[in-house]
């Protein structure tokens, strides 16, 4: 999940990373209000999760509320790459004497952290990589030995923070660390970490991706969750703990496992292209136990998205056999009652596949059509999907 930068500045706050004070508005009488309260400049903030937000005019200097106030009737329902501006963050403008960048990361390809630090800082740091990659240090990051003092104090060094800063740099980038372990996140970046004219190191944007699947550690990130923005179908699924996420297509897919879905995907696009182009609806992988009640709030979650046309269920069973899933998928039917509308098209195989048939041949389900392979099943569903 990526965070607003205010979450970001709420998580840098918790671990003692200096930054500015600020508070959050929705409407503009009180971005007028928190800037009153400051009491001197500041800065209105558009919250927006993308970057470039002050090239885009969504980053503006008030000298009081007065100012702050018309800012934020400027800035809040701007468009910024797409995003509309409904929060504003307002915090204290400070006094800036350089601009650097600071990040840690996951890398994948080496399989351990990284850290990218460079002195030219305020600008987009692929412009910095692709024209002065000298000034962007990359430094792999032990995940065992992770960034103390000194070690973060090596990464400002590399980044050719000047000399005078260093100490106070590396204190802030050790906290920014402990951000991005403790938090459990998969990036921490601030841009720009700033240096003021009396030598302070601030962190005055930024930017934190937290990793889901640690999710279970933090209750505490729930508040982080930005529902208006989470499609209604994605909220539901995630409340049922379903895989599910949202495509443009018609046809709902339903499947055991994160690679057979994937390639169900595949499948039914493929099939749709001499079906009218439908193209699936969705990713859904209902995982190894496949009951009825799992069954049901998948069938439910994919009948409630509108453009759904038809339903294929490829099922290959393997720890939870086909017979099992048969009777899920009979047993979710029958939940649904009514609100089942859409034909389905169950390709079932593996673990008791005869079993599994036989119980969907015996129910004699109006919706519900079998089919022997995937690329029939696909087939079919991609044509009920087009009438
Ligand atoms: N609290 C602040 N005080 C002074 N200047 C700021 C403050 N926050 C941001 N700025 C200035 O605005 C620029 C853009 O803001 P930033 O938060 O980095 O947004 P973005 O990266 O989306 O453009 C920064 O590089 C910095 O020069
Ligand atoms: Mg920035």
């Amino acid at each position: 999940m990526d965070l607003f930068e205010y979450q970001a500045k709420e998580l840098f706050v918790k671990h003692g990373v200096p930054s500015s004070a600020g508070s959050v508005a929705e409407a503009t009488a009180d971005a007028h209000a928190i800037a009153e309260q400051i009491g001197k400049a500041v800065m209105v903030k558009a919250q927006v999760k993308t970057g470039g937000r002050g090239k885009a005019g969504g980053v503006k200097f008030a000298k009081d509320a007065a100012e702050a106030l018309t800012h934020a009737e400027n800035i809040l329902g701007l468009d910024i790459k797409g995003h509309i501006v409904k929060k504003l963050l307002v915090t204290e403008a400070k006094d800036i004497a350089e601009e650097y960048y600071i990040s840690f990361l996951l890398d994948r390809a080496n399989r351990d952290y990284l850290a990218m630090c460079s002195v030219e800082g305020g600008m987009e740091i692929e412009e910095v990589a692709a024209t002065k990659p000298d000034r962007l240090a990359k430094i792999s990051i032990d995940p065992v030995a992770g960034v103390d003092v000194a070690k973060a104090r090596e990464i400002a060094a590399a980044g050719h923070l000047p000399e005078e800063v260093l100490d106070a740099a590396a204190v802030t980038i050790a906290k920014l660390w402990e951000v991005f372990v403790e938090e459990d996140a998969l990036l921490v970046e601030v841009n720009p970490l700033v240096r003021t004219p009396d030598d302070e190191i601030l962190a005055l944007d930024g930017k934190v991706t937290l990793d889901d699947n640690a999710d279970f550690r933090h209750p505490d990130h729930a508040v982080f969750e930005d529902k208006e923005a989470t499609d209604p179908l994605e909220l539901k699924a995630k409340e049922n703990d379903l895989n599910y996420v949202k495509l443009d297509g018609q046809v709902g897919v339903i499947g055991n496992g994160a690679g057979l879905v994937m390639s169900t995907l595949d499948v039914v696009a493929y099939a749709g292209e001499l079906h009218g182009g439908v193209k699936p609806a969705n990713f859904l992988d209902i995982g190894g136990g496949a009951s009825a009640d799992v069954m049901a709030a998948g069938l439910d979650v994919i009948l409630g998205d509108e453009q759904v046309k038809s339903v294929f269920v490829n099922v290959f069973g393997g720890i939870t056999s086909c017979d099992a899933v048969a009777n899920g998928i009979v047993g979710a039917l029958e939940k649904l009652g009514g609100a089942a509308t859409k034909p389905l098209v169950v390709r079932l195989d593996g673990n008791k596949v005869d079993e599994g048939r036989e119980i969907l041949a015996q129910a004699n389900h109006p919706l519900v059509t079998l089919a022997t392979s995937m690329d029939e099943g696909a087939d079919k569903a991609a044509e009920l999907a087009n009438k």
